[in-house]
């Protein structure tokens, strides 16, 4: 498939960072910035305290707001979450699942990941679904057996029809926040092997109209290198979103 046909998404993960009203200055000057740029969808995820202020400051640009985490409960006694109903009703389109930081830092686990996942495709939203190997798996030489076990867990039971609002984010989780980028060769190769396991569990034409991101150290000097990879097909960005010029530069990139 002409990688050209694909969807190539540029989102910025804010993580614990932005207060509303900082939200609300960033969004519309990373919006400004970014106008015109039809070549890829520019998504923001901020966290949950932001989406008013933010989603109101999006309004009729071409920047979309996305959540950070969703739980996978309907409703219920879970005190501290939020769910997939509550984030549609206020107006967000797309949700990180499963970030580093989240199975690191909160206890998040495959199973975790795939029920939110699939609590989030029901209630229609599109997953932006975080996976990839630790230090010690990459030095042990088991990244590919790590990242197709994640894939295949984290996508358990996701039919062929959800699996559409599904994209992928390939963050080695020694790239993230340390400066240390992967190659664009080494993101292109495990980026490729992910397609392959979804072509195994949906097929060719799934895997090939799949988004699959890169994230980890992403930035206004690596992106244009990274983004020309057959396999990659956008990033998702920490601490580059949180500067609008900077995060232009890698929608810029991906014209
Ligand atoms: P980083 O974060 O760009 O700051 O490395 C990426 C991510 O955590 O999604």
């Amino acid at each position: 498939m002409d990688k050209k046909l694909r969807k190539v998404i540029i989102a910025g993960n804010w993580k614990m960072n932005m207060t509303p009203c900082e939200a609300e200055e960033a969004v519309k000057k990373t919006a400004a910035l970014t106008e015109g740029k039809d070549g890829c969808e520019v998504v923001l995820c901020v966290p949950f305290i932001d989406i008013p202020a933010a989603v109101n400051a999006a309004k009729g640009t071409n920047v979309k707001i996305g959540a950070q985490n969703v739980h996978f409960e309907e409703k219920g006694a879970f005190t501290g979450e939020v769910s997939a109903k509550m984030l549609v009703e206020s107006g967000i389109e797309y949700v990180i699942v499963g970030h580093s930081e989240r199975r690191q830092y909160f206890g998040e686990t495959d199973e975790t990941v795939n029920k939110r996942t699939k609590a989030a495709l029901n209630a229609g939203l599109k997953v932006i679904m975080c996976l990839g190997e630790v230090l010690e798996e990459r030095q042990a030489g088991i990244t590919s057996e790590i990242v197709s076990m994640q894939t295949k867990l984290d996508l358990a039971g996701i039919s062929d029809e959800l699996i559409k609002n599904v994209i992928i984010a390939y963050e080695p989780v020694w790239a993230i926040g340390t400066g240390l980028t992967a190659t664009p060769d080494q993101a292109e190769e495990v980026c490729c092997l992910i397609r392959k396991v979804v072509e195994g569990l949906y097929g060719k034409e799934t895997a090939d109209g799949m988004t699959i991101q890169y994230g980890g150290s992403m930035n206004d000097k690596n992106a244009a290198d990274l983004l020309g990879k057959y396999n990659v097909d956008g990033g998702l960005i920490g601490g580059a979103s949180l500067v609008p010029e900077k995060f232009a530069s890698i929608v810029e990139a991906a014209q």
